[in-house]
């Protein structure tokens, strides 16, 4: 097994304080860190308020502290360089390189990537101009998918049902600037009917290995119905991905994807996130990569991962996924998100969390941290997304029961939930 590692782990929601609790089961683990972490996460982990963007400071943190491995949760720092700083003074990291980061951070680097190397996708048009725009635009049938190249949290997918919709979105990024410069290059692009599939391919270029299957709940309210959010629930794994299907989805994407990988030369140490769209008649076809592991898919994902993830991140960091021995996930897994009154369209007023430990103490249940702050003894809501709670369990059904009776325990001022995580199982 080698020696104990000393591990860092940079960001401060619910997919890293999953991870910082995947890390403390690894017989592998050393010292813990956490940048800057999170009051779940400080129940395991140093938590250093530095800035997890900055690679030269976070470098000279893991000289200080004799840090091995530093594994990177979201993709601001990675599309920042910071894997290529630390990497440079020495220090291994689970995460890719810039240049790797740039299938997430530009859609236009990422739809060109796909096209050149035959990965399928969406028809598409990269357009800088209104002229441009309202050209592709007529290319296509309602809905009209408008998306913004750059980083947008979550916030740079338009799918509008009308040509009028379509064009005030169109206006919104390039001529209003409501994104930025993250909506300077637009990508337009046809609209797949389906059914949505995320595969986290863990990968070193050389070979890769996937997480168990899962899905994501991206709309805000019960019946996928409301505005898009991050993620409002989960679950693992996706029993409708028959054999065949997922043996169509690696054969025509997921293998495609890592051979373009390595023929690029891109230093793409970490996961590759794949967003899937399935047709009815079975086809993959991509609708986005990003460069991390989701959120929240990650609260399903980990708590069922049975190897060992310090040792698992450390083989990848250093190009050697082939000699890491895979275990087989057995259980399946459950989350909901407890999210604030005014998410996502806006900030709420701190509010104090009640039932926590209650929670917690549901058998299989875990509650991850996204967005909480320690104060007078109180663990605080500070909006957006707040908590997840996860549970494990021998089934999906039971999954789910223990989850929502752990959510039943837990209370804040404007606490919203979804109630039917899991439907698209359930109601099968
Ligand atoms: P993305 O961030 O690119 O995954 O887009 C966010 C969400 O918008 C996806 O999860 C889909 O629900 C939807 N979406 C994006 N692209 C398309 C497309 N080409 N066709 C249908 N839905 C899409
Ligand atoms: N849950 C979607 C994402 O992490 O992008």
């Amino acid at each position: 097994m080698g020696d104990k590692l000393n591990v860092l782990v940079l960001g401060s929601g619910g997919r890293e304080h999953a991870i910082i609790e995947a890390c403390s089961r690894s017989p592998r683990l050393g010292r813990l860190y956490a940048i800057p972490g999170n009051p779940g996460i400080a129940n395991r982990a140093e938590c250093h308020k530095l800035n997890a963007e900055d690679g030269t400071s976070i470098a000279a943190f893991c000289k200080e502290h004799a840090v091995d491995l530093v594994i990177v949760g979201p993709e601001a720092p990675l599309a920042a360089g910071v894997a290529d700083v630390i990497r440079a003074n020495g220090t291994a990291v689970f995460g890719p390189s810039k240049a790797g980061a740039m299938l997430e951070a530009s859609k236009e680097f990422s739809k060109n990537f796909m096209a050149r190397h035959n990965v399928p996708t969406a028809k598409f048009f990269v357009c800088r101009t209104v002229d441009e725009a309202q050209n592709a635009l007529a290319q296509f049938a309602p809905p009209y998918i408008v998306k913004a190249s750059g980083l947008a949290a979550g916030k740079g997918v338009f799918v509008e049902p009308t040509l009028e919709g379509a064009r005030n979105a169109v206006e919104q990024l390039l001529v209003r600037k409501t994104l930025g410069s993250a909506g300077d290059t637009l990508v337009i692009e046809e609209a797949l009917p389906g059914r949505e599939l995320s595969l986290m391919v863990i990968t070193d270029t050389k070979d890769f290995r996937l997480l168990s299957t899962s899905q994501d709940h991206k709309r805000l309210k019960d019946g996928d119905k409301g505005p898009n959010t991050g993620g409002m629930g989960a679950y693992a794994p996706a029993p409708w991905v028959t054999d065949e299907l997922m043996a169509r989805a690696l054969r025509e994407v997921i293998e495609p994807s890592v051979a373009a990988l390595r023929a690029e030369k891109l230093d793409y140490r970490g996961v590759l996130y794949v967003g899937l769209m399935i047709a009815p008649d079975g086809t993959p076809k991509v609708l986005e990569y990003n460069v991390r592991l989701g959120d929240p898919e990650t609260e399903v994902l980990l708590p069922l991962f049975e190897g060992d993830w310090v040792d698992l991140c450390w083989h990848v960091a250093n190009g050697d996924l082939a000699s890491f021995e895979w275990k087989k996930e057995t259980q399946c897994s459950l989350c909901v998100i407890c999210a604030s009154g005014n998410y996502p369209a806006g900030k709420s007023a701190p509010a104090v969390i009640s039932g926590l430990d209650a929670a917690n103490a549901v058998a299989g249940v875990t509650v991850y941290h996204c967005g909480t702050s320690a104060q007078d003894g109180s663990i605080m809501a500070t909006g957006g997304r707040v908590l997840c709670v996860s549970a494990v369990a021998p089934t999906l059904e039971a999954a789910k029961t223990r989850a929502y009776e752990a959510v039943n325990k837990i209370s804040f001022d404007g606490m919203q939930y979804r109630h039917d995580i899991g439907h698209q199982v359930f109601e099968a």
